[in-house]
């Protein structure tokens, strides 16, 4: 069970029906980053499970660098962004992933050393593409995965099993 700042923290996540397109339930977690408390409990709560065993922390653009950079700093570790195509000047890797239409790709620099271990942090898990990618991504640079956490995790898209990361945390869940 969740502890109250938690509980708060869950109910500042806003739902939109038909967002983006028709039949999404689109979660905005602008209401939850904009509440000191909740920010901080739920920032907590993503590297709890992962005290001590990353180097760095993986952010996925947009929404993931929002929590990944601020549990950086919780944890006292640096901050590896990574960008959807075309954002970096001299990107080490890419790799591409299936969208519901058409396709995407994210790609970092490899500005650590060999064997960084890096930890993966995420708004929002649906399909699990996206951390699919990002995983394979950390992989490629010569880096270890050393966990992947979310903040939210949408039930029934099989985003889980994509993932396939037996240390998937996720503080939320629908
Ligand atoms: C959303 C979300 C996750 C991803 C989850 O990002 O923030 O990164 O989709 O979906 P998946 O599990 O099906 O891959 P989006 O690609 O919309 O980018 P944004 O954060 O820049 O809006």
């Amino acid at each position: 069970s969740l502890s109250p700042e938690l509980a708060r923290a869950e109910a500042l996540i806003r739902e939109i029906a038909n967002y983006p397109s028709p039949g999404i339930l689109f979660r905005d977690i602008t209401p939850l980053l904009g509440d000191a408390g909740a920010l901080r409990a739920t920032v907590d709560a993503l590297i709890e499970p992962f005290n001590g065993l990353f180097d760095v922390v993986a952010g996925l653009e947009a929404r993931g660098f929002l929590l990944a950079s601020a549990a950086a700093y919780a944890s006292g570790t640096g901050l590896m962004p990574i960008r959807k195509a075309g954002k970096l000047p001299r990107p080490a890797a890419s790799v591409g992933y299936k969208l519901e239409y058409g396709t995407a790709e994210v790609e970092a620099h490899d500005d650590f050393a060999p064997g960084t271990r890096v930890l993966l942090i995420d708004d929002v898990l649906a399909t699990g593409g996206t951390l699919a990618a990002a995983h394979e991504l950390v992989e490629r640079l010569g880096y270890v995965a050393a966990g992947t956490s979310v903040l939210f995790e949408i039930d029934g898209l099989g985003g889980r099993e994509t993932v396939a990361d037996a240390s998937l945390h996720t503080v939320f869940r629908s």
